[in-house]
């Protein structure tokens, strides 16, 4: 029998947690062979609903769930943690200024990568969920010396997931048919999802869409708002399809990438594609033996770079603002 993976969820009590929970308890997040211990990390007001999620997941009595703990102390949440996953953060309420947002998020990710760094396990692997996720992973990544930098990654998966289905509808295509779909820069309105290097069925996404105007002002303002489209639609914020983005990130940094393709994620740039070193940015990346790697070599047309710059350039912007703020 394998030992169980430990797997610490922040934000434990909120609806992404809800909806992820389970699906890892139920071997989605590592395959139907791994087992799991889940630690639910929250604050003092989440621990009692995080209670009733655990009761719930007892319920489930789920072969491969081999305990669950909960706590509001980070050393504790985050102890011998293989698998991290950290969704809860401080969203913008009214009247916050994008400084302060910053700045509350600093106090969760900063304690929270300080903890990663004393006590989770060495092959510890981080998907920073909460946003703004990929300046909070920067956050927690340096403040975890100790950590390989690349064991930080934010979630950019949804907008890749959401980016398949709006081309596959486009196309008329099945999903499985599309291939090498990219997201550069931030989980933010200013991310670009790119479909000149993607596939379907084989052949050249971009010529079989040949519409440029389309992808200008449809296919990448529907991706990049449609967090708040489902706002709008659902009255709460996207929760199960951000947990399937999060359970399919984990699963494919594990087990690796199809033959052929590749995903979206936000990680530390190596400098590649002109995203400065340091950087928490989507990139292509292929997975392989637990390992990510940026695709390199792809050609950079006019209108993927101004708009892979303009992302960046919001990056770094937040990036010397937490800077500014001492959080890095
Ligand atoms: P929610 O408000 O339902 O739940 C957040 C939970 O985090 C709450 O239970 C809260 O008590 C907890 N929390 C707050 N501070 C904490 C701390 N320091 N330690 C542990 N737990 C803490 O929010 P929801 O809908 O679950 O979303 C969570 C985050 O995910 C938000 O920041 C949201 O913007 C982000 N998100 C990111 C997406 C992405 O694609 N990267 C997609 C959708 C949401």
């Amino acid at each position: 029998t394998r030992t169980p993976v430990n797997v610490t969820v922040t934000g434990a009590a909120g609806q992404i947690g809800y909806a992820l929970l389970f699906r890892i308890a139920s071997g989605h997040l590592l395959g139907a062979d791994v087992p799991v211990k889940l630690r639910l990390l929250e604050i003092p007001q989440g621990l009692k609903a995080a209670e009733g999620t655990a009761m719930e997941l007892d319920d489930c009595a789920f072969p491969l769930l081999k305990g669950i703990e909960i706590t509001d102390d980070p050393n504790v949440g985050f102890d011998g943690a293989n698998v991290a996953l950290l969704v809860g953060a401080r969203p913008r309420t009214k009247g916050m200024e994008r400084g302060d947002l910053l700045s509350a998020n600093g106090g969760i990710f900063k304690p929270q990568g300080k903890a990663i760094n004393d006590n989770a396990a060495d092959d510890v692997r981080v998907l920073v969920v909460g946003n703004p996720a990929n300046t909070n992973a920067l956050i927690a990544q340096a403040a975890a010396p100790d950590v390989p930098a690349e064991r930080f990654t934010a979630m950019t998966r949804l907008d890749h997931n959401r980016a398949i289905s709006q081309l596959a509808a486009k196309t008329g295509a099945s999903v499985s048919d599309i291939k090498r779909l990219t997201i550069w820069g931030n989980h933010s309105a200013t991310q670009y999802p790119d479909i000149f290097h993607a596939e379907i069925a084989g052949k050249s996404a971009a010529e079989i869409v040949d519409d440029e105007q389309w992808l200008a002002d449809t296919f990448i303002p529907t991706v990049a708002k449609r967090g708040a489209a489902i706002i709008e639609a659902r009255g709460a914020s996207s929760a199960a399809s951000a947990a399937n983005a999060a359970i399919d990130h984990i699963h494919t940094w594990v087990n690796g990438t199809a033959e052929g393709d590749w995903t979206s994620m936000g990680i530390p740039s190596d400098g590649s594609y002109g995203v400065p070193e340091g950087l928490i940015s989507s990139f292509p990346v292929v997975c392989k033996d637990g390992k990510y790697e940026i695709v390199q070599g792809l050609d950079i047309n006019e209108f993927s770079r101004t708009r892979i710059d303009a992302s960046v350039r919001e990056l770094e912007e937040e990036r010397d603002a937490v800077r500014e703020l001492g959080l890095l």
